[in-house]
C-alpha cells in the first residue's frame, strides 16, 4: 500500500487526479396513504416538500390517485413527472404484449431517471398506500436500487384504511389473513378463501363477479363487506350481499373479518 506521498513522479500528467466527489440523488418511494391525506406520513411530507422531482404514475390523460393526494401539501407543477402506463386494462396481465410494454414502459422510465439521479437530483416516487405492497414503483427500485441511494417511505395500505373505515377489526387471536388479488382464477380463489380465517381480495375490476361466486362457494358470503375508495372522495362501504349489482371501481376490494379467540 503507497499513501499519496509515496507517489514520486515528475510528469504532471501522471499525477493521479485527487478524487471528486460525485454525489448522486436518492431514489424515494413515498407511501401516500389509502386516500385521504390526513392519513400521510410526517416523513412522506418532508420528502414531497423537498424532492426535485415528483414522479407518479397515471393513465394518459388522467392525474393519478397518488398526485391527487399529494395536492395536499404540494401543489407545483414544475416539480411533476407523470408516467403513464402504456396500457391499464385494455390487455390482460399476461398478455406477452402487454408484458413487453410494460417492461419497455419501466426501462425507459429508469433510465430517464438514472440520468437526473446521476446529476444529484432526489426523485419521489408517489406511491398509493404503501410503495412496497403491490406497487408500481417497486419495478423501478428493481432497475435502480444498485446504483442510487434508495429510501423507501411506508404508508397507511388501502387495505387498512378500508377496514378501518368499514369499522371492522381484521384479525383477532392466531387469525391467518390471506391477501388474494382478485384476478386469480375462480378455482383459486376459492381454495385460497377455504383455507383461511380472514381475507382481503384487491384489484377487484371487472372480476367482481367471480369474486362473489368464489365467496359463496367458500361458504364466505355472509361475512364479506365491500369498500369502494376508503378513505377518499365517493367512499362506499356496504355488506357484499347488500351491493346489488357487480361494478366496481379500480380502488375496491372486499373484506372478509376473521372470528377469532375474543376473550
Ligand atoms: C396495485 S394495488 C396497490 C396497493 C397499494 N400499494 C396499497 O398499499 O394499498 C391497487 C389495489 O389496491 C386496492 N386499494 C388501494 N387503496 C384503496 C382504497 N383506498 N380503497 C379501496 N381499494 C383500495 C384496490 O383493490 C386496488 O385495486
Amino acid at each position: 500500500m503507497h499513501g499519496a506521498s509515496d507517489v514520486m513522479t515528475s510528469d504532471p500528467a501522471e499525477i493521479p487526479a485527487a478524487p471528486v466527489a460525485s454525489v448522486t440523488g436518492t431514489l424515494y418511494g413515498v407511501g401516500m396513504g389509502p386516500g385521504d391525506p390526513d392519513y400521510l406520513t410526517v416523513r412522506a411530507v418532508r420528502v414531497l416538500e423537498r424532492a426535485h422531482h415528483l414522479v407518479h404514475f397515471c393513465k394518459a390523460g388522467k392525474r393519478g390517485n397518488a398526485r391527487t393526494i399529494a395536492d395536499a401539501v404540494v401543489q407545483d407543477p414544475a416539480r411533476e413527472w407523470p408516467l403513464p402506463y402504456p396500457y391499464t386494462t385494455e390487455l390482460p396481465p399476461d398478455d406477452p404484449a402487454y408484458v413487453a410494454a410494460l417492461a419497455a414502459f419501466y426501462d425507459d422510465a429508469a433510465m430517464r431517471l438514472a440520468e437526473v439521479l446521476g446529476a444529484g437530483r432526489d426523485v419521489a416516487i408517489l406511491s398509493e398506500g404503501d410503495p412496497f405492497f403491490y406497487g408500481s414503483f417497486m419495478h423501478l427500485w428493481r432497475r435502480l436500487k444498485d446504483r442510487f441511494r434508495v429510501e423507501v417511505v411506508p404508508g397507511v395500505t388501502g387495505m387498512s384504511g378500508c377496514w378501518t373505515r368499514a369499522g371492522t377489526p381484521i384479525t383477532w387471536g392466531d387469525d391467518v389473513l390471506t391477501v388474494l388479488p382478485a384476478t386469480l382464477p375462480r378455482a383459486t380463489l376459492v381454495a385460497r378463501l377455504s383455507a383461511t380465517d380472514a381475507a382481503v381480495v384487491m384489484k377487484l375490476g371487472r372480476h367482481l363477479p367471480k369474486v362473489r361466486a368464489a365467496l359463496t362457494e367458500a361458504g364466505l358470503i355472509a361475512r364479506a363487506v365491500y369498500v369502494e375508495r376508503g378513505t377518499m372522495a365517493g367512499e362506499c362501504v356496504v355488506p357484499l350481499s347488500q351491493k346489488p349489482d357487480d361494478r366496481a371501481p379500480y380502488f375496491s376490494m372486499v373484506l372478509v373479518p376473521g372470528e377469532g379467540r375474543r376473550p
